[in-house]
């Protein structure tokens, strides 16, 4: 049987930043004036720092200049990294640690596969950026998800075939984008959202290691 491994993505499935991006961007969003909720946030799941940007914009109809959308952006990212800046491992996902524990004393290889571009920064805060064989993140990347990009780099950091890696993703995105890398997908979250994914958990509690080695056999 060919070696399988693990595919995981950060905001969402290691650690519930969508907060914090939220805090964030409805800083921003009060600043130009426009009605950003909850249920907008919801779309920003998984897309990368730009088009989140476009997003929030097209939620109130406001154009910008590129330079504009620059410095916005810097702000938004430094702004979240004041959240991100008092994390620490307490805010990892229930059952991600035991997992990781598992796969490690198991000698199965595990990436990270992210769109974003403060994963490090993260990974650090909660102690987990020695935990992973490869870390494929925003910076990596020239194509954000649903483009494969970003699972096609970790799958060749980890040596291994896509069809033997295990995608774990909590966004329509990430799902689309393990898809199209042909990959095992699993999704943290709702039907509604993650239809498409192969297997789908509502919680990363879900996660057990019984769930784990059913996927590697
Ligand atoms: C993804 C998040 O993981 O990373 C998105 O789900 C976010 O909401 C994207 O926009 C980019 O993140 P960052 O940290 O580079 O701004
Ligand atoms: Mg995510």
């Amino acid at each position: 049987m060919e070696r399988k491994g693990f595919i995981f993505d950060l905001d969402g499935v290691i650690v519930d930043t969508a907060k914090y991006h939220y805090l964030a961007w409805k800083e921003l969003a009060d600043q130009l004036g426009i009605n950003f909720t909850e249920e907008h946030n919801e779309l920003l799941k998984g897309v990368s720092r730009a088009r989140s940007l476009d997003i929030l914009l097209s939620v109130g109809d406001v154009v910008l200049s590129d330079a504009d959308k620059k410095m916005y952006m810097e702000q938004k990212n430094s702004r979240y990294l004041s959240y991100v800046a008092q994390m620490d491992d307490s805010e990892i996902l229930p059952g991600i640690k035991e997992l990781l524990t598992y796969l490690h004393k198991n000698n199965v290889p595990f990436s990270l596969g992210s769109a974003s571009k403060n994963a490090r920064v993260i990974l650090e805060g909660v102690n987990l950026l020695d935990a992973f064989t490869a870390i494929v993140d925003g910076n990596d990347v020239s194509k954000a998800k649903p483009d494969p990009e970003v699972f096609l780099i970790a799958a060749d950091k980890l040596q291994l075939n896509p069809e033997n890696c295990i995608v774990i993703e909590d966004a329509a995105a990430g799902i689309e984008a393990a898809k199209r890398a042909k990959m095992i997908s699993v999704g943290i979250g709702e039907e509604d959202m993650l239809g498409a994914a192969d297997y789908l958990l509502n919680s990363t509690s879900k996660l057990s290691i019984a769930f784990a080695k059913n996927l590697l056999n």
